[in-house]
């Protein structure tokens, strides 16, 4: 999929990895639907890329549906009259950690609170933003100019889904089990997601990253982030955000790439306990 002339969407676009992405995006010719619940952080990087028609921010919690609906919805009109760049691709990046143990030194359980906190935003959140999206990538959005093929496309490709899994998919360490059971589940949904969209002319791509630096690992303790960095490989650092837009813009742009689950990890396997 060209990324100049067509629009993305993303979700957890005001931090972090979906920012990263949605500014190299932006820097390669393309516009950007950018989804957040933090509306000033997301206003604000929204403004700081270029604002409308360029970056339009929507204010969405991706545990509420009708929130999801409103965004689509006004992206769709927001191509149709006034960016007229048809849809491209998704990208649902929102996602949050939240370690507990599955028994704690208490006899306590994992609470089912956390637990649906957790798999509403990763899993629910991942897959309620891709399939309100897919009807106008996979054609409902032609006839009104929001969605359909580049012309002179051999392939007639019409839209990308590049979702946010971890290396907690495979190796998930200690108080992990939410998390790892929200992001194994968006790696397992890869392959049969591909082969359903497959028809439509839609890719589905997984890119599941180590330790990298943003919002949500600055909020570590010191002594786990320093014992995350010593197990790593090569590089022995945490990622960087562009690296990570680096990857997801490759994944949009080869269209080779489709049901695969992508480990972006320095070749580290993250440790049992630290
Ligand atoms: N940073 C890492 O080391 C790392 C590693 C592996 C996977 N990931 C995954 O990458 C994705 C992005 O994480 P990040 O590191 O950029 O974190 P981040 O905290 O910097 O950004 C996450 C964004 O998601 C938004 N968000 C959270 N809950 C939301 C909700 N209910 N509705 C809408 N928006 C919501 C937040 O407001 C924030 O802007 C997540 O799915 C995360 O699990 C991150």
């Amino acid at each position: 999929m060209k990324i100049t002339g067509r629009t993305f969407i993303i979700s957890g676009g005001a931090s972090g990895l979906g920012r990263a992405l949605a500014q190299d995006l932006v820097h390669n010719g393309a516009n950007v639907a950018l989804l957040d619940r933090n509306e000033e952080d997301g206003q604000s990087v929204a403004a700081a890329l270029g604002g409308d028609p360029v970056v339009k921010f929507f204010t969405v919690d991706v545990t509420d549906t009708g929130s999801i609906q409103a965004a689509v919805q006004g992206t769709v009109e927001w191509i149709v009259k006034t960016s007229h760049k048809p849809l491209g691709g998704v990208i649902p990046a929102a996602g949050v950690g939240f370690p507990g143990l599955v028994l704690d030194r208490h006899m306590k359980p994992l609470s089912l609170d956390q637990w649906d906190f957790v798999l509403n935003i990763n899993l629910r959140g991942t897959i309620d933003l891709v399939r309100q999206v897919l009807p106008y990538m996979a054609g409902a959005g032609d006839a009104t100019g929001a969605g359909g093929p580049d012309s002179g496309d051999e392939d007639q490709e019409r839209g990308v889904v590049i979702m946010v899994a971890s290396s907690a998919a495979f190796d998930g360490q200690m108080g992990q089990v939410a998390y790892a059971a929200s992001k194994g589940a968006v790696a397992s949904m890869t392959l049969p997601m591909a082969r359903d969209l497959s028809k439509h002319g839609i890719r589905v791509v997984t890119i599941a990253p180590s330790l990298f630096d943003t919002n949500m690992t600055a909020a570590m303790p010191d002594k786990v982030r320093q014992g995350l960095v010593k197990s790593l490989e090569f590089p022995v650092r945490p990622g960087r955000a562009d690296e990570f837009a680096a990857l997801a813009r490759h994944a949009i742009e080869n269209k080779m790439l489709n049901g695969v689950v992508i480990r972006l990890d320095g070749a580290s396997r993250m440790p049992a306990r630290l």
